[in-house]
């Protein structure tokens, strides 16, 4: 068996274009919606994530802010921003990228921002809300893969998923959302024993571990559904957490990295910050 590809890169295109139609009309109701992220500090890869997602928030229509603030900035001061960005109707989304500097308590962050502006669904209030099955801001990361098991039609329900990864980004939601939608799900991590035995068995894998190539054809069964989340750079070069190459051959469907999920990361963002305008003005 030869594996279909699930490019996450195309399907983003067509909501975003979506969006962007669904901007139009907001605006000329005179709906702008807006999104504020946050970055601290100057690590290359978050400062290229942050300007992908104002990018993209721009051509979709909707207003953009990028807050670029020094390392040394102190969790009073981010505070003190995130109380302004709070109290700002202009502003629908609050991005915080993660992570922070050691000296900032993320937590503390995270907590600050108002839930109704909670785009990236990491709040306890968004989490709770996840948790016990109601509407909310869901985490973009999972949420995009989601999407992409709906839009390739593979239908959840009933099936066995192994996510590979507990963290508070993706592993655990994700797993939660598939459970939302009836899944049997398995949470495996470093600690796990015996992984193989666990993916063996799995109709679907979810791996957000990051490691590149921790996934082989020797770990998924006949058919099994891949979903690689895995960003690693190996001699300068992106790659996931699957061996894409071997385990193509074996599973039914498989996500490349790039143009997999991550795409489809960005593309949520801007689906929770249009949600949110709407939510505010009593739209939905
Ligand atoms: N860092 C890596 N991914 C994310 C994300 O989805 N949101 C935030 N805030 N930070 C991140």
């Amino acid at each position: 068996m030869t594996a279909t590809v699930i490019y996450g890169k195309d399907l983003a295109a067509e909501l975003r274009n979506e969006m962007k139609e669904e901007v139009t009309r907001l605006k000329e109701n005179g709906i702008t919606p807006g999104l504020t992220v946050i970055l601290i500090g100057e690590d290359p890869a978050s400062l290229s994530y942050v300007r992908g997602k104002q990018k993209a928030s721009e051509k979709v229509g909707m207003e953009s802010d990028l807050i670029e603030l020094p390392e040394s900035t102190s969790q009073a001061e981010l505070l003190s921003l995130i109380s302004e960005l709070n109290n700002d109707d202009k502003v629908n989304g609050i991005l915080v990228q993660l992570p922070l500097p050691d000296h900032i308590e993320e937590q503390e962050i995270i907590e600050a921002i108002e839930p109704s502006k909670d785009v990236d669904g990491f709040h306890p209030v968004s989490v709770g809300r996840l948790m016990t099955g109601q509407d909310t801001f869901f985490p973009c990361t999972p949420y995009g893969i989601m999407v992409m098991l709906e839009k390739a039609k593979i239908d959840v329900a009933g099936k066995h998923v192994v996510v590979i990864g507990r963290s508070n980004l993706v592993g655990k939601p994700v797993g939660q959302l598939l459970l939302n939608e009836n899944a049997t799900v398995t949470y495996c991590h470093s600690k796990t024993r015996e992984l193989v035995y666990h993916t063996k068995q799995a109709d679907i894998v979810i791996v957000a571990a990051g490691k590149a190539g921790l996934i082989t054809d020797e770990h998924i069964k006949e058919e099994a559904v891949v979903i690689d989340v895995g960003v690693n750079r190996v001699d300068g070069k992106l790659t996931g957490d699957v061996d894409f190459d071997s385990v193509k051959q074996k599973a039914s469907y498989i996500t490349p990295v790039p143009k997999g999920v991550g795409p489809m990361t960005i593309t949520m963002l801007l689906y929770n910050t249009i949600k949110a305008a709407k939510k505010t003005h009593g739209l939905i």
